[in-house]
């Protein structure tokens, strides 16, 4: 039988893809690394479903292995034995506690068949939800801006886990970078805040992401040009009506 990888999109139940959803309904356990993607997978699945494991929060290496080869340990048997789902949000391979259990079963239980469901990652729910456009063509890097650092360098990045955003602001403002910042984008749970203003969202929440770009970038893209177009026609025929007015 097989573990499921399953990503589980932003937060909110209807972004989960009908094949996640298929997955979770037909799993015989399914487990979740934290509190949050508990509260999605519970839209499609009962909680008896809903298996044990206990995540440590921390960054010492030791204790993350020990931690992760005990879920593995935990997983494995029922994996043989039944379908076993492990959700988490967004997708399972970007920027995901996934990637620890994969590498960790392959490691030690390479018997164990494993398949990955994609999910909506923030990556993308981000570009609808602050009104973003990442043209064809446009390069864009993922970096994480945890306790206030400023990653600069790139034209375009999307930050992950701002959790200081008024420090993060100023490093990426001082390296010439218009930011903008969203929380809790497609969630059930909070409010959706979107802003470019840091002092706003200066609370710690680990939902917020940041979009920066360099204040300098051109974008050449021959539709933006009806933009400019469009504006200076409805000008000249708001003349045109005052002249017919008078
Ligand atoms: C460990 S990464 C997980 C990324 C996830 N696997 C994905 O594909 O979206 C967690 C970070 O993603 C960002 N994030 C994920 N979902 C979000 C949401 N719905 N709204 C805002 N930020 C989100 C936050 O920056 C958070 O600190």
């Amino acid at each position: 039988m097989t573990l499921y990888g399953i990503g589980l999109g932003p937060g909110e139940a209807d972004l989960v893809t009908v094949r996640g959803k298929d997955v979770l309904e037909s799993a015989d356990v399914v487990y979740s690394p934290g509190r949050l993607s508990r509260t999605v997978a519970l839209n499609h699945v009962d909680e008896s479903k809903i298996g044990d494991l206990d995540f440590p929060m921390t960054k010492d290496e030791e204790k993350l292995r020990t931690a992760w080869k005990e879920a593995a340990a935990e997983i494995a048997p029922n994996a043989r034995d039944g379908d076993v789902a492990f959700v988490t949000l967004g997708d399972p391979n970007v920027y995901s506690t996934f990637g620890h259990l994969r590498r960790t079963i392959d490691a030690f239980h390479p018997d164990v068949d494993l398949e990955i469901v994609p999910g909506v990652s923030a990556v993308t729910a981000f570009a609808t939800a602050m009104g973003v456009e990442i043209e064809a063509g446009a390069g864009l890097s993922l970096r994480e801006a945890a306790a206030g650092v400023s990653p600069t360098g790139p034209d375009r990045m999307i930050l992950f886990k701002v959790t200081d955003a008024p420090a993060t602001h100023e490093g990426l403002v001082e390296a010439g970078y218009d930011v903008t910042y969203g929380r809790r984008l497609f969630m059930e749970q909070g409010e959706t805040i979107i802003t470019d203003d840091p002092e706003t969202i200066d609370e710690r929440d680990y939902y917020t992401l940041a979009y920066a770009e360099k204040e300098d970038l051109e974008v050449e893209q021959a539709t933006a040009a009806f933009e400019t177009e469009a504006s200076d026609a409805g000008s000249r025929s708001a003349t045109a009506a005052e002249e017919t007015d008078d």
